[in-house]
């Protein structure tokens, strides 16, 4: 992972710019990636993850026909949270310096699929409405096989091109745009673990598309 003087992958920018996504293997150190997986599988095991809902403030709600896994929001209190956050931050601050986004912080939370588990197709934000700028999902799942199902599937821009199929392997991080990229995660057959966040623009801010 960059720290703030550490070069991307040469293709990400690019990536993000022209195809909206970047997928990036071994992104997160297996060390501490299995740490997370530890705090993540001692949440759910202490039943401390609640059922995911859709929508913010007075419009959430939880729809177990739309999304059926379990979250906690990271709130920095370990070690694990902390080096992970940090390394965020760091992706924040290149981000910045490579595409004027304006990102002022991120949010994130795990997630677990239980068996079953699923998520139909979404944006994570809408253009213009929320702030939302830039999606991460980290996956947390060691030998995961594919014939599991749980992959995340991307639409790509242009609707001749299949989507792309992405499998949730430790340590692979995949960055896309909130606003552009619809996206579902398949049912899962196995339980399924990632840490799922958000890097935020100011909610004032003015589009000038519009
Ligand atoms: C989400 C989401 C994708 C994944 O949490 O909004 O789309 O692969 N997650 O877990
Ligand atoms: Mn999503």
């Amino acid at each position: 992972m960059p720290t703030p003087d550490a070069p991307l992958p040469a293709a990400l920018i690019d990536a993000l710019v022209g195809q909206g996504w970047f997928e990036w293997p071994n992104a997160v150190s297996d060390t501490l990636c299995q740490a997370l997986l530890s705090e993540a599988a001692a949440h759910a095991a202490a039943g401390a993850l609640h059922q995911a809902g859709v929508g913010r403030g007075a419009r959430h709600q939880v729809n177990a026909t739309v999304r059926r896994d379990e979250i906690k929001w990271l709130t920095g209190e370990t070690a694990a949270q902390q080096g992970y956050l940090r390394q965020m931050a760091a992706l924040q601050v290149q981000l910045n310096r490579a595409l004027f986004l304006g990102l002022i912080d991120y949010e994130g939370h795990f997630a677990r699929y239980p068996a079953g588990g699923f998520y139909k197709k979404h944006t994570d934000s809408f253009r213009g409405a929320a702030n939302r700028m830039v999606s991460t999902v980290l996956y947390l799942n060691p030998d995961w096989q594919a014939a599991w199902g749980g992959a995340l599937v991307i639409d790509l821009k242009d609707p001749e091109q299949a989507p792309m199929v992405i499998t949730p392997e430790l340590g692979k991080l995949v960055i896309f745009m909130s606003e552009d990229m619809p996206h579902e995660v398949l049912p899962t057959l196995h339980p399924r673990v990632s840490v799922a966040g958000w890097f935020r623009c100011s909610a004032g801010r003015i589009d000038l598309a519009r």
